[in-house]
């Protein structure tokens, strides 16, 4: 390779975002289209993460996040969102070996201890067999709202404040960032440099809400059951010729 090119794919390789976000969107859709039940579709979703999880740790991404369960999804069917919490159990145990021998680290971001008590067990479970890895960090948001998430940190500094261990004046940026599930209690995650929303919809739906100030974001028309590797791999380099300005010039 001449030095030009070397140099090109160097630089292409660090500009490979840290931290990829991922709202994976349009199971039901992709069920509807199938004629086949929205559980089915949820599987199929669960399917595609699996190699996406795989393709973002070859890419050398560090920290990947997907939004698997909304504060907001408990106003589905009680068969539904059973059936989700069926399913992770079920991933969990038929994928947990595997992530851990290739050092991923799972961790969760949201409410995880008020959904159904057996998918409690299990995501304790791979948090606790994976908390030494230091591979890829991959984090679920499961009963995750980001305006739950911001009011959980306000009441959290409220109560620090009360206690005189934090000075109101002194509450800053940084102090709020490490309250967020995101903070301290997971290890400082970074902000998410992209988010990628599939299925054609192109909103929040309550992600990340704090830490998307600047992220990039990509939407794609494929219903996430459809997703694949490569246009997931294609969506991540084509992040590699955007210009990112945090509001300099
Ligand atoms: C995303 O797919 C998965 C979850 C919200 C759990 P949806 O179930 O929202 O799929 P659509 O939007 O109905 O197609
Ligand atoms: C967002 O998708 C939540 C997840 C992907 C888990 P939704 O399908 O719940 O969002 P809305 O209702 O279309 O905004
Ligand atoms: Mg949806």
């Amino acid at each position: 390779m001449s030095a030009d090119k070397e140099k090109d794919k160097m630089e292409a390789q660090n500009k490979i975002p840290r931290h990829v976000a991922i709202i994976m969107d349009g199971n039901g859709r992709w069920a509807q289209k199938h004629n086949v039940s929205r559980i089915s579709g949820h599987n199929a979703g669960m399917l595609a993460m699996k190699e996406i999880i795989k393709r973002a740790d070859i890419m050398g991404i560090k920290y990947l996040t997907v939004y698997a369960f909304s504060t907001e999804n408990w106003k589905r069917s009680a068969e539904e969102v059973g059936g989700i919490f069926g399913l992770l159990v079920k991933y969990v145990a038929s994928e947990l070996r595997e992530l851990d021998e290739n050092n991923v680290k799972v961790s969760i971001l949201g409410d995880y201890k008020s959904i159904p008590r057996s998918a409690v067990a299990s995501i304790e479970k791979a948090l606790d067999t994976t908390k030494d890895n230091d591979g890829l960090f991959f984090n679920i948001a499961l009963n995750y709202g980001g305006r739950q998430e911001i009011t959980r940190a306000a009441r959290k500094i409220a109560k620090l404040a009360i206690q005189g261990l934090i000075n109101p004046e002194d509450v800053s940026e940084d102090t709020v960032s490490e309250y967020l599930y995101t903070g301290e209690e997971n290890g400082n995650i970074p902000d998410p440099d992209l988010i990628i929303r599939t299925s054609g919809e192109e909103r929040m739906s309550n992600f990340l809400l704090w830490q998307c100030a600047y992220s990039e974001l990509a939407f794609s028309d494929s219903l996430w059951p459809d997703f694949t590797p490569e246009e997931f791999e294609t969506i991540v380099r084509s992040y590699a010729g955007r210009e990112r300005r945090f509001g300099g010039r």
